[in-house]
């Protein structure tokens, strides 16, 4: 049986799009194998978001291509994802030892013709689905935000049909799923027909057997008043938004094509706060954007310090060729972008470490997934937000939502208490 290890750069819809493949060549005899040098077959899935994520992936791509050219090895690398799109053939000139490149606008149809690539007859499949499992509803992006390579190499929007989406969370909670996780660009501006996203949501709400509802990402232009009322009324929907704001400065938004203000943001999450109170909110957000200030990265500091987020995902800017801010001058200093990435970290962490501490002492409703690895007692789930929860337990709680009382927090962990039902 040939052997195949996956490495997975990015974010969650690589991650996706990985488990898309993987799936694909476990059907046809492939087994998955963590000893990556010697494997038959390795697939890097990259990321182009950020110059640093390439020049990640290329160390390791070229890694696995030195070690394979120089033990002569039968196996084949495959780089596949953004950078795939973006660099295409250039790759297997680039680093010597690369068999092929699939990029992300074309894994999905690369992966529906997989008997054209790999000559093994296909098996009867019999794995059981993840207890939380990822759903692409939309593809690629039209938004084109002035720093983002995104709309570039994924393409434009695509929604699935609502069909194709009802049928494959049937399928996952038949294969014993209790909580999707919805993924897009945008999901936001999901449609189909006359079904736009909270409607899919409503009708997937309905699916017997499932029990929890997620998505990620929203864009904050898209985020309605009708989604807010779905996140806050439909059950199995978890109480977390992800609306990246990138920068709290009107002047920067601006820039930046985000199509909102700082004012209309905030208004977005008052009314998220009114109708879904205790809801968990999380964020992106960038420093050093072409021609930000001091004053313009004040006011990301102080945007922060009002909506009080869970947590949030920090980031340098990194231009991006053939972007629009590619254009404008890349003006904040490399120790100025580092300056105030530390001092906004440092203002979030503290923020969070509040919006974990709030909980101590009160009961919060955790999927258990996992068990920690190594550690054969302590279950890993996350609550009905977005914190990742610990409990010590010696029953199998693989897939059990239970009421745990949280004793304490541990950096960005809440440890739990059981409590006897
Ligand atoms: N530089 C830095 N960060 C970026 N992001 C997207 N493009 C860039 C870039 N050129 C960040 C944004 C986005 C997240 C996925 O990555 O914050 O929301
Ligand atoms: Fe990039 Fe903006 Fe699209 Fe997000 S919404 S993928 S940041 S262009």
């Amino acid at each position: 049986m040939p052997s195949v290890f996956f490495e997975t750069f990015g974010c969650q819809m690589n991650v996706a799009d990985s488990d898309m493949l993987v799936h694909a060549l476990l059907a046809r005899g492939f087994y998955n194998t963590e000893s990556c040098l010697d494997a038959d077959l390795i697939v890097v899935n990259t990321c182009s978001v950020r110059e640093h994520a390439e020049t990640r992936a290329k160390m390791r791509i070229g890694q696995y291509a030195r070690h394979k050219i120089k033990r002569k090895l039968n196996q084949q690398i495959w780089v596949i994802g953004c950078m795939a799109q973006r660099l295409g053939k250039a790759l297997i000139e680039e680093i010597k030892g690369v068999d092929r490149v699939v990029g992300a606008k074309d894994i999905v149809s690369f992966v529906n013709d997989i008997d054209g690539v790999i000559s093994l007859p296909k098996t009867q499949e019999h794995d059981r689905s993840p207890i939380s499992a990822f759903v692409p509803i939309m593809r690629g992006c039209n938004n084109f935000c002035s720093y983002c390579i995104v709309p570039y190499v994924r393409g434009e929007e695509q929604s699935v049909g609502v069909g194709q989406i009802i049928k494959s969370v049937r399928d996952l909670v038949d294969g014993g799923a209790k909580e999707i996780t919805f993924l897009g660009q945008n999901v936001n501006s999901y449609r189909d027909g006359a079904v736009d996203f909270p409607d899919l949501l409503e009708k997937v709400h309905a699916l017997e057997g499932l029990k929890r509802i997620r998505f990620t990402t929203s864009h904050p232009k898209d985020c309605t008043r009708k989604l807010v009322r779905a996140v806050a009324t439909l059950p199995k929907l978890c109480k977390h938004i992800h609306l990246p704001v990138q920068s709290g400065s009107t002047r920067i938004l601006g820039r930046m094509n985000r199509k909102y203000t700082r004012e209309t943001y905030l208004d977005l999450i008052e009314n998220i706060k009114s109708e879904a109170s205790g809801i968990d909110l999380t964020t992106d957000i960038m420093v050093g954007f072409p021609t930000e200030t001091e004053e313009d990265f004040l006011q990301t500091l102080s945007l922060i310090d009002s909506v009080k987020f869970t947590t949030a995902f920090m980031f340098a800017y990194s231009k991006r060729d053939s972007t629009a801010a590619a254009t404008m001058p890349d003006d904040v200093s490399p120790e100025m972008k580092k300056k105030r990435l530390v001092r906004l970290i440092e203002a979030q962490t503290a923020i969070t470490k509040d919006r974990y501490g709030e909980v101590i002492g009160k009961e919060v409703s955790v999927l258990f997934t996992e068990r920690q690895q190594g550690r054969d007692k302590m279950w890993m789930g996350q609550d009905n937000g977005c914190k990742r929860v610990l409990l010590t337990c010696e029953e199998d709680i693989a897939g059990t939502i239970l009421n745990v009382r949280v004793g304490r927090s541990s950096g960005m962990t809440l440890i739990g208490e059981r409590i006897s039902s």
